[in-house]
């Protein structure tokens, strides 16, 4: 059964929401959706208000879709669709139609794509988006191991307007 519920209430662990469980980010431009995994980012409180933090890579199709849109969603899928969590995190938009092929069911709502298979959706509506500079890293470490392309990722802030329990 699909219900609303405040930020407030979620109860489950963001680090391994994030990390393990892994997130589709979706957005909508209008036309048309794109959705790539990411296991990058937090959620928490900016602005005062409950947000989600991401951080996109420039070359990521999706980050077109982002920058069009005013909302976007974070999925968590169940255990089940790993596999298609992958799919969705290893291959661009730009190469196939992967939303046709994810067979996820999706709708809009406030604009940006909801699917009836996920079992946790936030919906963001977008706050901030600006890229981390490369002269912001104190720990050069971090720069050589991550960026060898210096393909700084962009940071992406959306405050969560809905989120939605598929239980
Ligand atoms: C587990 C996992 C986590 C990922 N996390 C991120 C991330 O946080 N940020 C990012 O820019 N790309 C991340 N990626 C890579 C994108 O999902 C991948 O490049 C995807 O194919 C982009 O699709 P698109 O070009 O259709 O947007 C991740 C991939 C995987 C498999």
């Amino acid at each position: 059964m699909e219900r609303e519920i405040r930020p407030e209430e979620l109860s489950e662990n963001v680090f391994d929401l994030i990390g393990n469980q892994w997130l589709l980010v979706a957005a909508n431009d209008g036309e048309k959706t794109n959705a790539m995994t990411a296991s990058w980012g937090s959620l928490g409180v900016m602005w005062g208000k409950p947000s989600a933090f991401l951080v996109i890579r420039p070359q990521r199709y999706t980050k077109e879709f982002l920058d069009r849109a005013q909302t976007f969603s974070l999925s968590i899928l169940p255990g089940e669709k790993r596999e298609l969590l992958n799919y969705m995190g290893t291959v661009s938009g730009r190469d196939e139609d992967k939303m046709a092929k994810s067979g996820l069911t999706e709708r809009l709502v406030e604009g940006a794509p909801v699917f009836a298979e996920s079992r946790l959706t936030l919906v963001c509506r977008k706050q901030f988006a600006g890229p981390m500079e490369e002269s912001s890293f104190l720990d050069p470490s971090v720069v050589e191991k991550w960026y060898p392309q210096k393909d700084f990722h962009i940071l992406y802030i959306g405050r969560i307007e809905k989120v939605i329990v598929n239980d």
